[in-house]
């Protein structure tokens, strides 16, 4: 049986989608800026969205059956389609001052500390201010804030830094045998918990790294140990011998270190497919314990196509720098070149900054 296709028009452009399709699908579709951005909605968490608000677009006409327009904003990533539903996104001015208003709400208590988050440069929050919040808040009470907490010896917990968008609740619901965290209290008091102080083990947790939208949940193998813009991401393999890892990991390297090993993300900061058709979640071991070049079978160097910081760093098409030392020397052989580090306590050539088990200090480089 042929599948029932509705037609729909997002910022004026016209789209056929299966029946059931979200909006955010839909326009997810067509691509660019007509995809409304989204922070805790997740294609490959059931039951995700909903939470945030960062989605909303206007619907100017309901259906062709019913053409009157709804009246408030909608979530597009839980509101469905309808056969000659016309929607706007990036086309409303209602939209984008909506936008605007959540991006404050959202920064309401986020703490303003990204020069020194280590999700900074990949960070949705940080991008979503930049391209829809306004450039100063109208905020003047105290924010709330929290103590850090270690969910066990890789993983961080800065709740002050939560959106509490419910996607590392998924996570360890969805992925692991068993959830040990969840979302305590309610309103202003709610906070991701693991109530006395637990440590999360399960074997699968460390996704909850990658799916958290902002710089809550963070790699303590990776915490202080380089800024995300001077690492190379390089695709990679390996056999996992677990049946439920797909053992396909984006290396993030500096020189022949492995800094980080991550899941490989997509352009809506999902992760990707694996070769297998099904979503590439890494088990703990790939992802904190293979820290080695050889542990890996690489496969080239990550198409960095969305447009953050880390696309600065990459370095497909990038302009070598320019040779200095032949031009200062101009010809002349010197009889000996002084090796700094002989003489040097800066920049110390011995030392492997991620096979480090805490934060890298000033004293270590
Ligand atoms: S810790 Fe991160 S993933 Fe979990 S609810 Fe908070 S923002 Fe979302
Ligand atoms: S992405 Fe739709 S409400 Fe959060």
């Amino acid at each position: 049986m042929s599948e029932t296709l509705f037609k729909v028009t997002i910022d004026n452009i016209v789209i056929e989608v299966p029946a059931g399709t979200t909006i955010l699908n839909a326009a997810r579709k067509i691509g660019g800026e007509v995809a409304p951005p989204t922070m805790c909605y997740y294609s490959k968490l059931e039951g995700s969205g909903g939470k945030c608000r960062t989605c909303l677009v206007e619907v100017s006409k309901g259906s062709e059956k019913d053409p009157r327009p709804m009246p408030k904003l909608v979530a597009s990533c839980r509101t469905t389609v309808m056969d000659g539903m016309e929607v706007k996104n990036i086309t409303s001015e209602r939209v984008l001052t909506a936008r605007a208003g959540v991006v404050e709400f959202l920064l309401i208590n986020h703490p303003l500390d990204c020069p020194i988050c280590d999700q900074a440069g990949e960070c949705y929050l940080q991008d979503l201010s930049y391209e829809h919040g306004a450039d100063k808040s109208r905020f003047e009470f105290q924010k709330r804030t929290f103590k850090k907490v270690d969910l066990g010896d890789k993983i961080q917990l800065h709740m002050t830094r939560c959106i509490l968008c419910y996607r590392c609740v998924l996570v360890a619901n969805q992925l692991t045998n068993q959830r040990e965290h969840g979302i305590l209290d309610r309103g202003d008091h709610a906070q991701i918990a693991t109530y006395i102080q637990k440590n999360l083990q399960n074997d699968f947790i460390g996704n909850i790294i990658d799916v958290c939208p902002v710089g809550a949940l963070t790699d303590k193998t990776f915490r202080f140990k380089n800024r995300v813009w001077f690492t190379k991401p390089v695709d990679a393999h390996r056999d996992c011998n677990n049946p439920k890892c797909c053992g396909e990991v984006r290396l993030w390297m500096r020189g022949d270190e492995v800094y980080r090993v991550t899941g490989r993300i997509d352009e809506w900061g999902e992760v990707k497919d694996a070769s297998n058709g099904k979503p590439g979640w890494i088990c703990n071991e790939c992802r904190f314990d293979k820290k080695k070049v050889s542990d890996w079978v690489i496969e080239g160097p990550t198409n960095v196509n969305r447009h953050s910081v880390i696309s600065q760093g990459h370095y497909v098409n990038s302009v070598l720098p320019q040779e200095t030392l032949p031009e200062v020397l101009n010809g002349r052989q010197p009889k000996l070149l002084m090796d700094i580090h002989n003489v040097s306590e800066v920049n110390k050539p011995n030392i492997e900054l991620s096979a480090l088990d805490r934060p890298a200090h000033s004293t270590d480089f």
